[in-house]
């Protein structure tokens, strides 16, 4: 096992009926901005229930959070909430909401040029306002992790940070709000967080046992329990499993002491900033090609993962990873997510410009061998054709 450093401060507050508790976690005495998307959460009531605890605060809103949250949108926060004098965020909603809140909350004390220098140039985030998260799709991981990924509409470009100061200082997960989820977005998440578990688990064993059947519980759980909340999104023991999951995949746990991948991610973010994509649907269309592209150096976890998750164990070492790998697609086709980019109608056009780019900002070394550089990306995304 690899050396490491383990450290996450948030605190999860989990189950039905638990909204009431931002109360408690917010001091009184704050300026709260709540922050949230396009008006899910007026229709669902998560908005009246954080309204109704926070009815003792001084709370002020900014909705309009896009998906893929745009930069652009979330500099207006930043105005708003320097202002008001806010010092304290709530973000109530998926990925985007909690992604925006994040640079909204590294932002806000922003000294330097532009806070789009975060994400651009990597200038480290120095101080943040601190906020916390109520959880309304499970999927990213980001109410329990540190990282962002923001969209500046005006480039195109899609890019990410972290900082120890963007951990939430709590999140709520009420596995009611997630009820009405559409579809789309139920097959989203499980995708996503499948997806996360395979990026830090499908690399080269480093003798981490536990790290190996933890991941493997996580995709095993989503497997399982991702059908069930597609046929039935009011089953509260399946989204809570599923939620969990979601959760889990993503906090650091399962990455610490081994190598991590995310090459598919890096990609897939190309995919989403052109084309508007949906996120995990870009994860979708890059891993199998991905798994496939590096099938020698990823061999014994890609035979370890088709046997212990999905009972692969007749044939050729060839045979075998082949049939793991197209079990991968079956799961992510049977929950209505296409794996091809003719699927999205994206052609070589496209591919031409990830390399580009990618040659540009000097983009090479990437997976957990650092061996994936620009001409394999292409190769990588022809066979996703
Ligand atoms: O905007 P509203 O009206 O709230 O609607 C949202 C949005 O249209 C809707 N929604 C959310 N909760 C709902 C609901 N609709 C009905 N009922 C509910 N309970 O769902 C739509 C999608 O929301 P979004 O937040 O965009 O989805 P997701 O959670 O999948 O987040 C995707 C974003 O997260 C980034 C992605 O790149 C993408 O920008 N990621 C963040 C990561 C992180 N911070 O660690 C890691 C991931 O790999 C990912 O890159
Ligand atoms: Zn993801």
């Amino acid at each position: 096992m690899n050396n490491f450093t383990f450290y996450n401060p948030v605190k999860i507050i989990f189950g039905k009926g638990e909204i009431k508790a931002v109360a408690k976690e917010i001091p009184a005495d704050a300026r709260v901005m709540m922050t949230y998307g396009g008006g899910s959460i007026k229709k669902n009531k998560v908005y009246d229930q954080v309204m109704d605890a926070l009815k003792g605060h001084k709370v002020i809103e900014f909705s309009g959070i896009e998906p893929n949250p745009r930069y652009e949108t979330l500099m207006k926060a930043v105005e708003l909430a320097r202002a008001e004098q806010i010092d304290f965020l709530l973000a109530v909603g998926g990925g985007s909401v909690i992604d925006g809140t994040k640079l909204i909350a590294a932002a806000i004390p922003f000294q330097g040029e532009e806070p789009w220098d975060i994400l651009s140039k990597k200038t480290p985030v120095t101080h943040a306002v601190p906020f916390g998260v109520v959880l309304t799709l499970p999927a990213t991981g980001s109410e329990m992790n540190s990282g962002s990924v923001i969209t500046r509409e005006e480039t195109k470009e899609k890019f990410s940070f972290g900082s120890p100061f963007t951990f939430p200082k709590f999140s709520i997960l009420d596995p009611e709000t997630c009820y009405t989820l559409p579809p789309r977005q139920l097959s989203n998440g499980v995708v996503d967080a499948f997806t996360h578990v395979l990026e830090q688990y499908l690399t080269y064993p480093v003798n981490a046992p536990l790290q190996d059947r933890m991941a493997e519980s996580i995709l095993i759980t989503l497997k399982e329990e991702g059908p069930k909340v597609l046929a039935n999104p009011t089953d509260y023991d399946a989204m809570a499993n599923f939620m969990w999951s979601a959760t889990m995949a993503l906090n650091g746990v399962i990455r610490v002491g081994v190598p991590t991948d995310w090459a598919t991610h890096m990609i897939g973010h190309e995919l989403t900033a052109l084309h508007g994509i949906d996120h995990a649907r870009t994860l979708a269309i890059v891993l199998p090609s991905l798994l496939r592209y590096k099938k020698e150096t990823k061999r014994e976890k890609l035979l370890q993962y088709g046997e212990r998750v999905w009972g692969v164990t007749a044939g050729s070492e060839e045979e075998r990873i082949e049939a793991t790998v197209q079990a991968t697609v079956n799961f992510f086709e049977s929950l209505d997510i296409r794996t091809k980019l003719k699927d999205y109608d994206v052609d070589q056009e496209t591919i031409r410009e990830i390399v580009r780019r990618f040659e540009q900002r000097g983009v090479k070394n990437l997976g957990e061998r650092a061996d994936i550089q620009v001409s394999d990306v292409e190769q990588i995304l022809t066979m996703s054709l």
